[in-house]
Protein backbone atom coordinates (compact mmCIF):
# COMPACT_ATOMS: atom_id res chain seq x y z
CA UNK A 1 0.00 0.00 0.00
CA UNK A 2 1.21 3.77 -0.87
CA UNK A 3 0.53 5.67 2.34
CA UNK A 4 2.56 4.74 5.13
CA UNK A 5 2.07 6.25 8.97
CA UNK A 6 5.52 8.48 8.83
CA UNK A 7 4.81 9.87 12.05
CA UNK A 8 3.26 9.15 15.73
CA UNK A 9 3.40 12.04 17.97
CA UNK A 10 1.86 11.62 21.42
CA UNK A 11 0.32 14.06 23.26
CA UNK A 12 1.79 15.66 26.65
CA UNK A 13 1.53 13.35 29.70
CA UNK A 14 3.57 10.32 29.99
CA UNK A 15 2.91 6.53 30.27
CA UNK A 16 3.50 7.62 33.86
CA UNK A 17 0.45 9.76 34.14
CA UNK A 18 -2.01 7.77 32.06
CA UNK A 19 -4.21 4.90 34.51
CA UNK A 20 -1.81 2.21 35.49
CA UNK A 21 -4.41 -0.26 33.63
CA UNK A 22 -4.58 2.08 29.99
CA UNK A 23 -0.45 2.57 29.98
CA UNK A 24 -0.11 -1.58 29.43
CA UNK A 25 -2.96 -2.10 27.11
CA UNK A 26 -2.80 -1.20 23.13
CA UNK A 27 -2.69 2.09 22.09
CA UNK A 28 -6.10 3.87 21.79
CA UNK A 29 -7.40 5.11 18.01
CA UNK A 30 -10.03 6.97 17.21
CA UNK A 31 -11.71 7.80 13.94
CA UNK A 32 -14.62 8.81 12.04
CA UNK A 33 -16.05 8.90 8.90
CA UNK A 34 -19.28 11.37 7.62
CA UNK A 35 -22.33 9.19 6.48
CA UNK A 36 -22.05 10.85 3.19
CA UNK A 37 -23.10 7.35 1.36
CA UNK A 38 -21.30 4.67 -0.62
CA UNK A 39 -17.44 4.94 -0.95
CA UNK A 40 -15.51 5.14 -3.54
CA UNK A 41 -11.91 3.56 -4.07
CA UNK A 42 -10.37 6.99 -3.47
CA UNK A 43 -12.16 6.84 0.12
CA UNK A 44 -10.77 3.27 0.48
CA UNK A 45 -7.00 4.05 -0.85
CA UNK A 46 -7.30 7.27 1.40
CA UNK A 47 -8.71 6.25 4.58
CA UNK A 48 -10.16 2.50 5.05
CA UNK A 49 -6.98 0.96 3.69
CA UNK A 50 -5.43 2.90 6.49
CA UNK A 51 -7.77 1.81 9.23
CA UNK A 52 -7.38 -1.85 8.04
CA UNK A 53 -3.83 -1.35 9.50
CA UNK A 54 -4.17 0.46 12.50
CA UNK A 55 -7.03 -2.17 13.52
CA UNK A 56 -4.26 -4.81 13.72
CA UNK A 57 -1.92 -2.87 16.00
CA UNK A 58 -4.11 -0.49 18.29
CA UNK A 59 -7.20 -0.64 20.06
CA UNK A 60 -10.05 1.04 17.52
CA UNK A 61 -12.92 3.00 17.73
CA UNK A 62 -14.34 3.56 14.03
CA UNK A 63 -17.64 5.70 13.90
CA UNK A 64 -20.00 6.85 11.28
CA UNK A 65 -19.92 10.63 12.26
CA UNK A 66 -23.57 11.18 11.33
CA UNK A 67 -23.61 14.50 13.76
CA UNK A 68 -20.44 16.09 11.55
CA UNK A 69 -22.89 15.51 8.79
CA UNK A 70 -25.47 17.60 10.15
CA UNK A 71 -22.82 20.66 10.93
CA UNK A 72 -23.08 21.37 6.97
CA UNK A 73 -25.87 18.99 5.63
CA UNK A 74 -28.83 19.99 8.15
CA UNK A 75 -31.00 20.95 5.49
CA UNK A 76 -31.70 18.00 4.45
CA UNK A 77 -31.34 15.09 7.02
CA UNK A 78 -33.49 12.37 4.46
CA UNK A 79 -30.54 10.00 3.40
CA UNK A 80 -28.32 10.02 6.83
CA UNK A 81 -29.89 7.19 8.04
CA UNK A 82 -29.66 4.91 4.64
CA UNK A 83 -26.24 6.46 4.29
CA UNK A 84 -24.40 5.11 7.55
CA UNK A 85 -25.53 1.55 6.69
CA UNK A 86 -24.02 2.09 3.41
CA UNK A 87 -20.60 3.24 4.64
CA UNK A 88 -20.75 0.51 7.47
CA UNK A 89 -21.71 -1.66 4.80
CA UNK A 90 -18.51 -0.70 2.65
CA UNK A 91 -16.32 -0.78 5.84
CA UNK A 92 -17.18 -4.03 6.74
CA UNK A 93 -16.53 -5.30 3.03
CA UNK A 94 -13.30 -4.12 2.58
CA UNK A 95 -12.29 -5.93 6.09
CA UNK A 96 -12.61 -3.31 8.87
CA UNK A 97 -13.67 -6.15 11.76
CA UNK A 98 -16.24 -5.80 14.37
CA UNK A 99 -13.92 -8.53 16.43
CA UNK A 100 -10.43 -6.13 16.25
CA UNK A 101 -12.68 -2.30 16.04
CA UNK A 102 -15.14 -1.02 18.25
CA UNK A 103 -17.36 0.06 15.32
CA UNK A 104 -20.01 2.23 15.91
CA UNK A 105 -22.55 5.31 15.37
CA UNK A 106 -21.97 8.80 16.80
CA UNK A 107 -25.27 9.55 18.06
CA UNK A 108 -25.64 6.44 19.65
CA UNK A 109 -23.37 7.34 21.99
CA UNK A 110 -25.04 10.61 23.21
CA UNK A 111 -22.30 11.19 25.52
CA UNK A 112 -20.21 12.83 22.76
CA UNK A 113 -22.52 15.46 22.78
CA UNK A 114 -22.60 16.28 26.60
CA UNK A 115 -18.84 16.34 26.61
CA UNK A 116 -18.94 18.06 23.50
CA UNK A 117 -21.62 20.92 25.89
CA UNK A 118 -19.26 20.72 29.04
CA UNK A 119 -15.94 21.70 26.48
CA UNK A 120 -17.75 24.56 24.89
CA UNK A 121 -17.86 26.26 28.34
CA UNK A 122 -14.54 26.86 28.30
CA UNK A 123 -13.25 26.48 25.06
CA UNK A 124 -12.75 30.92 23.71
CA UNK A 125 -14.06 31.66 20.65
CA UNK A 126 -11.31 32.47 18.93
CA UNK A 127 -9.87 29.51 19.22
CA UNK A 128 -12.48 27.94 16.67
CA UNK A 129 -12.70 31.20 14.90
CA UNK A 130 -9.03 30.49 13.99
CA UNK A 131 -9.09 27.01 12.73
CA UNK A 132 -7.61 27.30 9.23
CA UNK A 133 -10.41 25.44 7.52
CA UNK A 134 -13.16 27.40 9.10
CA UNK A 135 -13.35 30.56 6.92
CA UNK A 136 -11.90 28.55 3.92
CA UNK A 137 -15.01 25.89 4.16
CA UNK A 138 -17.33 28.75 4.48
CA UNK A 139 -16.08 30.24 1.11
CA UNK A 140 -16.03 26.66 -0.50
CA UNK A 141 -19.50 25.61 0.23
CA UNK A 142 -21.19 28.56 -0.55
CA UNK A 143 -24.36 27.50 -1.34
CA UNK A 144 -24.64 26.19 2.03
CA UNK A 145 -25.55 28.74 4.82
CA UNK A 146 -22.40 27.98 7.47
CA UNK A 147 -22.61 30.86 9.91
CA UNK A 148 -24.33 28.32 12.21
CA UNK A 149 -23.29 27.49 16.14
CA UNK A 150 -22.91 24.25 15.02
CA UNK A 151 -20.52 24.69 12.07
CA UNK A 152 -17.99 26.69 14.38
CA UNK A 153 -18.29 24.15 16.80
CA UNK A 154 -17.31 21.19 15.14
CA UNK A 155 -13.46 20.86 16.04
CA UNK A 156 -14.69 21.15 19.26
CA UNK A 157 -17.07 18.06 18.47
CA UNK A 158 -14.25 16.31 17.27
CA UNK A 159 -12.18 17.03 20.43
CA UNK A 160 -15.01 15.30 22.36
CA UNK A 161 -15.53 11.83 19.86
CA UNK A 162 -11.65 11.73 20.73
CA UNK A 163 -11.23 12.15 24.01
CA UNK A 164 -13.96 10.61 25.57
CA UNK A 165 -12.12 7.49 24.89
CA UNK A 166 -8.93 8.63 26.18
CA UNK A 167 -7.31 8.08 22.58
CA UNK A 168 -3.92 7.73 22.69
CA UNK A 169 -3.70 9.08 18.82
CA UNK A 170 -6.06 9.80 16.09
CA UNK A 171 -5.05 9.07 12.65
CA UNK A 172 -4.63 12.31 10.43
CA UNK A 173 -3.19 14.24 7.23
CA UNK A 174 -1.53 16.78 6.69
CA UNK A 175 -4.08 19.52 6.97
CA UNK A 176 -6.07 18.08 10.19
CA UNK A 177 -3.13 18.17 12.24
CA UNK A 178 -4.50 22.11 13.71
CA UNK A 179 -7.53 19.92 14.39
CA UNK A 180 -5.66 17.80 16.65
CA UNK A 181 -3.93 20.54 18.24
CA UNK A 182 -7.17 22.43 19.23
CA UNK A 183 -7.84 19.45 20.79
CA UNK A 184 -5.15 19.31 22.99
CA UNK A 185 -4.65 22.55 23.73
CA UNK A 186 -8.87 22.54 24.69
CA UNK A 187 -8.07 19.47 27.00
CA UNK A 188 -5.28 21.78 28.61
CA UNK A 189 -7.76 24.12 29.44
CA UNK A 190 -10.46 21.89 30.62
CA UNK A 191 -7.97 20.18 33.08
CA UNK A 192 -6.45 23.66 34.47
CA UNK A 193 -10.14 24.21 34.92
CA UNK A 194 -12.01 20.96 36.68
CA UNK A 195 -9.06 18.90 37.34
CA UNK A 196 -9.95 18.43 40.54
CA UNK A 197 -10.74 14.58 40.86
CA UNK A 198 -9.01 12.42 42.58
CA UNK A 199 -6.83 15.03 43.74
CA UNK A 200 -3.56 13.54 44.90
CA UNK A 201 -3.51 16.61 47.27
CA UNK A 202 0.11 16.30 47.32
CA UNK A 203 2.34 19.35 45.96
CA UNK A 204 5.84 18.03 45.06
CA UNK A 205 7.75 19.82 47.02
CA UNK A 206 7.56 22.45 49.76
CA UNK A 207 9.17 24.65 47.32
CA UNK A 208 6.22 24.00 44.97
CA UNK A 209 3.86 24.71 47.49
CA UNK A 210 5.53 28.18 48.38
CA UNK A 211 5.34 28.92 44.45
CA UNK A 212 1.67 28.41 44.57
CA UNK A 213 1.27 30.43 47.38
CA UNK A 214 3.28 33.27 46.33
CA UNK A 215 1.40 33.16 43.16
CA UNK A 216 -1.69 34.02 44.55
CA UNK A 217 -0.42 36.83 46.27
CA UNK A 218 0.68 38.32 42.95
CA UNK A 219 -3.09 37.41 41.40
CA UNK A 220 -4.91 38.57 44.45
CA UNK A 221 -3.44 40.68 46.71
CA UNK A 222 -6.07 42.10 48.71
CA UNK A 223 -7.39 38.19 49.19
CA UNK A 224 -4.43 36.80 49.72
CA UNK A 225 -3.82 38.20 53.31
CA UNK A 226 -7.01 36.49 54.05
CA UNK A 227 -5.89 33.56 52.78
CA UNK A 228 -3.03 33.44 54.48
CA UNK A 229 -4.84 33.74 58.03
CA UNK A 230 -6.62 31.05 57.17
CA UNK A 231 -3.42 28.93 56.19
CA UNK A 232 -0.32 29.78 58.57
CA UNK A 233 -0.80 29.38 61.66
CA UNK A 234 -0.98 31.90 64.42
CA UNK A 235 2.81 32.39 64.59
CA UNK A 236 2.95 33.22 61.33
CA UNK A 237 4.50 29.58 60.38
CA UNK A 238 4.38 28.20 56.73
CA UNK A 239 1.94 25.24 57.95
CA UNK A 240 2.57 22.87 54.43
CA UNK A 241 -0.24 20.72 56.14
CA UNK A 242 -2.49 22.93 55.92
CA UNK A 243 -1.39 24.08 52.88
CA UNK A 244 -1.46 20.88 51.00
CA UNK A 245 -5.26 20.21 52.45
CA UNK A 246 -6.44 23.42 50.73
CA UNK A 247 -4.45 23.47 47.41
CA UNK A 248 -7.88 23.04 45.28
CA UNK A 249 -9.56 25.93 47.29
CA UNK A 250 -6.03 28.05 46.25
CA UNK A 251 -5.47 26.59 42.69
CA UNK A 252 -9.56 27.49 42.35
CA UNK A 253 -8.88 30.98 42.78
CA UNK A 254 -6.32 31.66 39.95
CA UNK A 255 -7.84 32.43 37.19
CA UNK A 256 -7.48 29.86 34.85
CA UNK A 257 -4.53 31.37 32.60
CA UNK A 258 -2.68 31.72 35.89
CA UNK A 259 -3.61 28.18 36.48
CA UNK A 260 -2.63 26.12 33.31
CA UNK A 261 0.73 28.39 33.75
CA UNK A 262 1.11 26.75 36.89
CA UNK A 263 0.20 23.39 35.79
CA UNK A 264 2.20 23.25 33.45
CA UNK A 265 5.20 23.64 35.19
CA UNK A 266 4.70 20.69 36.36
CA UNK A 267 4.97 21.85 39.97
CA UNK A 268 1.60 19.86 40.96
CA UNK A 269 0.69 16.52 40.89
CA UNK A 270 -2.68 15.68 39.78
CA UNK A 271 -4.56 12.77 38.00
CA UNK A 272 -5.76 14.07 34.81
CA UNK A 273 -9.95 14.45 34.08
CA UNK A 274 -9.22 14.32 30.17
CA UNK A 275 -5.72 13.36 28.11
CA UNK A 276 -4.38 15.14 25.46
CA UNK A 277 -4.13 12.86 21.92
CA UNK A 278 -1.55 12.49 19.88
CA UNK A 279 -1.71 12.13 15.76
CA UNK A 280 -0.55 9.64 13.39
CA UNK A 281 0.19 11.78 10.72
CA UNK A 282 -0.65 9.59 7.87
CA UNK A 283 0.41 10.19 4.13
CA UNK A 284 -2.36 9.67 2.25
CA UNK A 285 -1.83 9.83 -1.71
CA UNK A 286 -4.85 11.49 -3.61
CA UNK A 287 -6.61 9.31 -6.24
CA UNK A 288 -7.44 11.08 -9.19
CA UNK A 289 -10.76 10.39 -10.85
CA UNK A 290 -11.23 9.13 -14.22
CA UNK A 291 -11.09 12.96 -15.76
CA UNK A 292 -7.80 13.24 -13.85
CA UNK A 293 -9.03 15.96 -11.09
CA UNK A 294 -9.99 14.76 -7.40
CA UNK A 295 -12.09 12.12 -6.89
CA UNK A 296 -15.41 13.51 -6.00
CA UNK A 297 -19.34 12.45 -6.25
CA UNK A 298 -20.12 15.86 -7.63
CA UNK A 299 -17.80 15.42 -10.38
CA UNK A 300 -19.23 12.15 -11.43
CA UNK A 301 -15.85 11.12 -11.61
CA UNK A 302 -15.74 8.40 -9.28
CA UNK A 303 -15.65 4.82 -9.12
CA UNK A 304 -17.68 2.85 -6.38
CA UNK A 305 -16.94 0.20 -4.27
CA UNK A 306 -20.08 -1.22 -5.32
CA UNK A 307 -20.24 -0.82 -9.00
CA UNK A 308 -20.67 -3.52 -11.18
CA UNK A 309 -18.01 -4.96 -13.32
CA UNK A 310 -19.45 -3.66 -16.58
CA UNK A 311 -19.45 -0.33 -15.20
CA UNK A 312 -16.03 -0.54 -13.95
CA UNK A 313 -14.61 -1.73 -17.89
CA UNK A 314 -16.94 1.00 -19.26
CA UNK A 315 -15.56 3.74 -17.00
CA UNK A 316 -11.73 2.52 -17.27
CA UNK A 317 -12.51 2.86 -21.19
CA UNK A 318 -13.97 6.47 -20.23
CA UNK A 319 -10.97 7.43 -18.23
CA UNK A 320 -8.73 10.60 -18.96
CA UNK A 321 -4.94 9.62 -20.18
CA UNK A 322 -1.77 11.82 -21.09
CA UNK A 323 -3.26 15.07 -23.20
CA UNK A 324 -0.26 14.79 -25.65
CA UNK A 325 -0.61 11.68 -26.96
CA UNK A 326 -3.12 12.00 -29.87
CA UNK A 327 -2.24 8.92 -31.73
CA UNK A 328 -1.49 5.77 -30.85
CA UNK A 329 2.27 6.04 -32.46
CA UNK A 330 2.85 9.29 -29.74
CA UNK A 331 4.81 8.20 -26.71
CA UNK A 332 2.85 8.99 -23.85
CA UNK A 333 3.61 9.86 -20.41
CA UNK A 334 2.60 7.68 -17.26
CA UNK A 335 3.51 9.88 -14.51
CA UNK A 336 0.75 12.16 -15.51
CA UNK A 337 -1.27 9.83 -16.87
CA UNK A 338 -4.53 8.64 -14.37
CA UNK A 339 -4.45 5.73 -15.66
CA UNK A 340 -1.02 4.89 -14.43
CA UNK A 341 -2.04 5.93 -10.83
CA UNK A 342 -4.56 3.32 -10.62
CA UNK A 343 -1.60 0.65 -12.51
CA UNK A 344 0.26 1.29 -9.36
CA UNK A 345 -2.52 0.14 -7.19
CA UNK A 346 -3.85 -2.56 -9.14
CA UNK A 347 -1.54 -3.97 -10.83
CA UNK A 348 1.55 -6.33 -10.58
CA UNK A 349 5.40 -4.74 -10.16
CA UNK A 350 5.96 -6.49 -13.53
CA UNK A 351 2.94 -5.31 -15.46
CA UNK A 352 3.90 -1.84 -13.83
CA UNK A 353 6.96 -1.73 -15.24
CA UNK A 354 6.29 -2.63 -18.70
CA UNK A 355 3.58 -0.49 -18.76
CA UNK A 356 5.70 2.68 -17.53
CA UNK A 357 8.26 1.16 -20.71
CA UNK A 358 5.51 0.45 -22.46
CA UNK A 359 4.44 3.94 -22.65
CA UNK A 360 7.10 6.00 -23.26
CA UNK A 361 7.86 3.82 -26.41
CA UNK A 362 4.23 3.44 -27.69
CA UNK A 363 4.35 -0.11 -27.87
CA UNK A 364 1.22 0.13 -26.09
CA UNK A 365 -1.95 1.59 -27.10
CA UNK A 366 -4.05 3.36 -24.13
CA UNK A 367 -7.33 0.99 -24.94
CA UNK A 368 -4.92 -1.73 -24.25
CA UNK A 369 -3.64 -0.62 -21.33
CA UNK A 370 -6.84 0.65 -19.48
CA UNK A 371 -8.46 -2.94 -20.16
CA UNK A 372 -5.35 -4.65 -18.48
CA UNK A 373 -5.66 -1.83 -15.54
CA UNK A 374 -9.27 -2.36 -15.35
CA UNK A 375 -8.38 -6.46 -15.47
CA UNK A 376 -5.97 -5.82 -12.28
CA UNK A 377 -8.92 -3.49 -10.69
CA UNK A 378 -11.70 -6.55 -10.75
CA UNK A 379 -9.38 -8.75 -9.64
CA UNK A 380 -9.11 -6.49 -6.18
CA UNK A 381 -12.49 -5.36 -5.87
CA UNK A 382 -14.59 -8.48 -6.60
CA UNK A 383 -13.87 -10.41 -3.16
CA UNK A 384 -14.98 -6.52 -1.56
CA UNK A 385 -18.42 -6.79 -3.58
CA UNK A 386 -18.70 -10.62 -2.93
CA UNK A 387 -19.12 -9.98 1.04
CA UNK A 388 -21.09 -6.61 -0.03
CA UNK A 389 -23.26 -8.48 -1.69
CA UNK A 390 -23.60 -10.58 1.27
CA UNK A 391 -24.33 -7.83 3.65
CA UNK A 392 -26.56 -6.28 1.35
CA UNK A 393 -28.76 -9.65 1.32
CA UNK A 394 -28.79 -9.28 5.34
CA UNK A 395 -29.14 -5.28 6.06
CA UNK A 396 -30.02 -6.31 9.47
CA UNK A 397 -26.71 -7.64 10.60
CA UNK A 398 -25.24 -4.77 9.43
CA UNK A 399 -27.35 -2.60 11.92
CA UNK A 400 -26.43 -5.54 14.68
CA UNK A 401 -22.66 -4.79 13.98
CA UNK A 402 -23.40 -0.68 14.61
CA UNK A 403 -25.40 -1.10 17.82
CA UNK A 404 -23.42 -3.74 19.46
CA UNK A 405 -20.67 -1.52 18.77
CA UNK A 406 -22.55 1.47 19.50
CA UNK A 407 -23.13 -0.42 22.94
CA UNK A 408 -19.70 -1.49 23.41
CA UNK A 409 -18.45 2.42 22.71
CA UNK A 410 -20.75 3.53 25.23
CA UNK A 411 -19.68 2.08 27.99
CA UNK A 412 -15.95 3.24 27.52
CA UNK A 413 -17.35 7.28 27.04
CA UNK A 414 -19.54 6.57 30.04
CA UNK A 415 -16.80 5.58 32.53
CA UNK A 416 -15.01 8.83 31.24
CA UNK A 417 -18.58 11.16 31.77
CA UNK A 418 -18.62 9.79 35.40
CA UNK A 419 -15.07 11.21 35.80
CA UNK A 420 -15.88 14.41 33.94
CA UNK A 421 -19.36 14.99 36.08
CA UNK A 422 -17.40 14.26 39.14
CA UNK A 423 -14.86 17.09 38.26
CA UNK A 424 -17.23 19.06 36.97
CA UNK A 425 -20.03 19.59 39.43
CA UNK A 426 -18.65 17.37 42.68
CA UNK A 427 -22.05 15.89 42.57
CA UNK A 428 -21.23 13.06 44.82
CA UNK A 429 -19.49 14.82 47.51
CA UNK A 430 -22.34 17.17 47.81
CA UNK A 431 -24.91 14.34 47.92
CA UNK A 432 -22.61 11.91 50.26
CA UNK A 433 -22.16 15.18 52.60
CA UNK A 434 -26.17 15.65 53.36
CA UNK A 435 -26.21 11.35 53.07
CA UNK A 436 -28.90 11.30 49.90
CA UNK A 437 -28.72 8.78 47.60
CA UNK A 438 -26.71 8.31 44.65
CA UNK A 439 -27.09 10.61 41.35
CA UNK A 440 -29.96 9.77 39.16
CA UNK A 441 -27.79 10.30 36.02
CA UNK A 442 -25.93 6.63 36.53
CA UNK A 443 -29.18 4.58 36.86
CA UNK A 444 -30.17 6.72 33.73
CA UNK A 445 -27.69 5.65 31.55
CA UNK A 446 -28.79 2.06 30.04
CA UNK A 447 -28.41 0.74 26.89
CA UNK A 448 -30.04 2.43 23.94
CA UNK A 449 -31.11 -0.24 21.72
CA UNK A 450 -32.62 -2.91 23.65
CA UNK A 451 -34.45 -3.15 26.84
CA UNK A 452 -33.27 -6.55 28.25
CA UNK A 453 -29.65 -5.48 27.71
CA UNK A 454 -27.91 -4.60 31.31
CA UNK A 455 -27.88 -1.15 31.95
CA UNK A 456 -24.43 0.18 31.09
CA UNK A 457 -23.07 1.23 34.71
CA UNK A 458 -24.71 -2.05 36.57
CA UNK A 459 -21.46 -4.00 36.69
CA UNK A 460 -23.22 -6.98 35.29
CA UNK A 461 -21.94 -8.52 32.14
CA UNK A 462 -22.62 -5.98 29.40
CA UNK A 463 -23.20 -7.47 25.95
CA UNK A 464 -19.86 -8.71 25.08
CA UNK A 465 -17.50 -6.03 23.83
CA UNK A 466 -17.14 -7.02 20.08
CA UNK A 467 -19.61 -8.22 17.59
CA UNK A 468 -17.73 -11.40 16.86
CA UNK A 469 -20.47 -13.83 16.53
CA UNK A 470 -22.16 -11.63 14.43
CA UNK A 471 -19.19 -10.88 11.92
CA UNK A 472 -18.55 -12.68 8.75
CA UNK A 473 -15.21 -14.47 8.71
CA UNK A 474 -12.62 -11.21 8.21
CA UNK A 475 -10.84 -11.09 5.74
CA UNK A 476 -8.20 -9.10 4.82
CA UNK A 477 -8.08 -6.50 1.49
CA UNK A 478 -5.67 -7.90 -0.63
CA UNK A 479 -2.66 -5.17 -0.84
CA UNK A 480 -0.76 -4.10 -3.95
N1 LIG B 1 -13.58 15.10 10.87
C1 LIG B 1 -14.04 14.00 10.11
C2 LIG B 1 -15.04 14.51 9.10
O1 LIG B 1 -15.72 15.46 9.42
C3 LIG B 1 -14.71 12.92 10.90
C4 LIG B 1 -14.47 12.91 12.33
C5 LIG B 1 -15.32 13.29 13.29
C6 LIG B 1 -13.32 12.45 13.00
N2 LIG B 1 -14.81 13.09 14.52
C7 LIG B 1 -13.57 12.57 14.37
C8 LIG B 1 -12.11 11.93 12.59
C9 LIG B 1 -12.65 12.22 15.33
C10 LIG B 1 -11.15 11.57 13.54
C11 LIG B 1 -11.44 11.72 14.89
O2 LIG B 1 -15.17 13.95 8.06
FE1 LIG C 1 -1.87 6.32 -19.82
FE2 LIG C 1 -1.52 3.78 -20.39
FE3 LIG C 1 -2.12 5.52 -22.32
FE4 LIG C 1 0.26 5.56 -21.18
S1 LIG C 1 -0.59 3.92 -22.38
S2 LIG C 1 -1.04 7.32 -21.61
S3 LIG C 1 -0.23 5.02 -19.07
S4 LIG C 1 -3.38 4.94 -20.61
Amino acid sequence: MAEEIIEETAGEQTAATLPKARAEKRKRVVSGMRPTGPLHIGHFFGAISNWLKLQEKYDCFFFVADWHALTTHYADTSQVAENTLQVAMDWLSTGIDPAKATVFIQSSVPEHAELHLLLSMITPLGWLERVPTYKEQIENLRDKDLGTYGFLGYPLLQTADIVIYDADFVPVGEDQVPHVELSREVVRRFNATFESIEWTGSLRSEKAARRLFAALKHVYPGAFEKIQILLLDGVGEFDLAILRKNVQTLLNRLPIEERMSFLANENVDLERVLFEPGHLLTETPRLPGTDGRRMAKSYGNGIWLKDSVDEIRAKAKNMMTDPARVRRTDPGNPDICPVFSYHKLFSNAALIEQVNHDCRSAEIGCVDCKGKMADGLIRWIEPVQARRHEFECNPRLVWDILDAGSRSARKTASTTMRRVRKAVFHWDEARKKDGAAGPAIQSAVISPASSAAPALNSGAAAPTSSAAPLSPTPVQSEEK
